[in-house]
């Protein structure tokens, strides 16, 4: 049994995967429930059925995606798992953990242009473009239309766009020049890469969590978590959450997206248990220990969560840091070993689990859209606003602008954003 829950469960629900009932913390991801019961294959590729599992636990990949209480398409690593909650693997044939429209994979090793396939052969045209539908298709429609909400548009004061960190520390210092602070995050629970740390890791940023908690608990910030900040328009921001959208016109917009997980190109990368290692961290303290035998593979600009996460896990599984880059998985639909290329030499080690830890690329996507100026590196793109400034009334700060992982960086360049919008 790879993976496992490293502590008892104090609220527990039921719910279902196709079927099969099946426990959870309740309010924990449903996508976590599912690693902690050794359901790592979850989705499936469109076209070639590749299994596929949560590798982020973040909203940024598709490993986790399953019909939830009759919606397609969840991103289960978004959603509260609930009593009777019940979850449905998509676009399948067959048994979950093999599906037989798997064989795509095999009889076309080349690749597959399924638009094209027997294209103008009447009759046969016909019943592959069912075939391709079945086979390239994603989730089926709703049992009913979700009836229309109409977006609603207001003004606010300060709008602060990700509850990691920087977007914390920014918060509190707003606050406390008594600007009214809206905290939007898409995420469960508020923290960011912070949440993905062992405790001793994460005691660095601690004053910084702390003082956000304590501003929301005391009204003087609002947190808004499961909502998206899903495009600026100008000095527009449209916002998207359990209500539905809106469009807000902040006085002052601090986009505080910060980073994206290194992704690399190796083979066998989409093999479930292949996840980021802050994603690995993060299922940790929850109690959700991804694999028996864990390789972490940390690259050049990577950190600090691998390390962190051995740390973490070190007493409750063996595992392996190695420093180079990761070459292939071994196994075909479930892992069994990594090899990886090191400064000295290729190895190869036993796993259950791969977690990598690749240099973060900044989330820069919205910044963009804002006017903000990029430089490109080889980490990804940048905004490149020294003083955070990156249109009228619209900031940026973290590590979306490049600033490490670093509690000390974060806060300064927060204090440095507060500043010019409290003037
Ligand atoms: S999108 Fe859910 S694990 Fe990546």
């Amino acid at each position: 049994m790879p993976s496992s829950r490293i502590r008892p469960l104090e609220n527990p629900v039921t719910f279902t995967l196709d079927g099969e009932e099946l426990e959870a913390e309740r309010g924990e991801p449903l996508a976590a429930a599912l690693i902690a019961a050794g359901k790592t294959t979850i989705a499936r590729s469109p076209k070639f059925h590749r299994p596929r599992g949560p590798a982020c636990m973040r909203g940024a990949c598709d490993g986790c995606l399953a019909r939830v209480d009759d919606a397609p398409n969840v991103m289960t690593c978004l959603v509260p798992a609930e009593e009777g909650s019940a979850v449905v693997t998509q676009n399948r044939l067959g048994p979950r953990d093999t599906d037989l429209l798997r064989m795509t994979d095999w009889f076309f090793p080349e690749g597959m242009n399924h638009h094209e396939l027997f294209a103008g052969v009447p009759g046969i045209q016909t019943i592959m473009q069912g075939f391709a539908r079945r086979v390239a298709g994603l989730g089926k429609l709703p049992l009913e239309a979700a009836a229309p909400r109409p977006a609603a548009r207001r003004s606010a004061d300060v709008v602060v766009v990700g509850a990691g960190p920087a977007g914390m520390a920014v918060a509190v210092r707003l606050a406390r020049a008594s600007r009214a602070v809206e905290v939007l995050d898409d995420q469960l629970t508020p923290g960011g890469g912070v949440t993905a740390l062992a405790r001793e890791d994460a005691a660095a940023f601690e004053p910084i969590r702390a003082a956000f908690s304590a501003g929301v608990a005391s009204g003087a910030i609002r947190l808004r978590s499961r909502t998206t900040a899903g495009a600026v328009y100008g000095r527009d921001l449209l916002v998207a959450g359990e209500e539905g959208a809106e469009i807000v016109e902040a006085r002052a917009l601090v986009l505080a997206c910060g980073a994206h997980d290194g992704a690399l190109a190796f083979e066998g990368n989409d093999m479930p248990n292949v996840m980021s290692a802050r994603a690995a961290g993060w299922l940790l303290s929850r109690g959700v220990l991804v694999g028996a035998r864990i390789a972490v593979v940390v690259t050049g600009g990577g950190g600090p969560f691998g390390e962190s996460f051995a740390r973490a896990a070190r007493q409750r599984a063996e595992v392996t840091v190695l420093h180079g880059e990761p070459l292939s998985i071994r196994g075909s639909s479930r892992v069994k070993g990594v090899r990886v290329r090191t400064a000295t030499s290729e190895r190869e080690v036993d796993a259950d689990a791969v977690l990598v830890d690749a240099a973060r690329s900044p989330a820069f996507e919205l910044c963009q859209q804002a006017g903000a100026a990029l430089v490109h590196e080889p980490r990804g793109f940048v905004v490149k606003a020294d003083d955070g400034r990156i249109a009228d009334g619209i900031w940026a700060t973290g590590e979306v602008c490049g600033l490490p992982f670093d509690p000390h960086a974060l806060e300064a360049h927060a204090a440095l954003v507060a500043t010019q919008i409290a003037s």
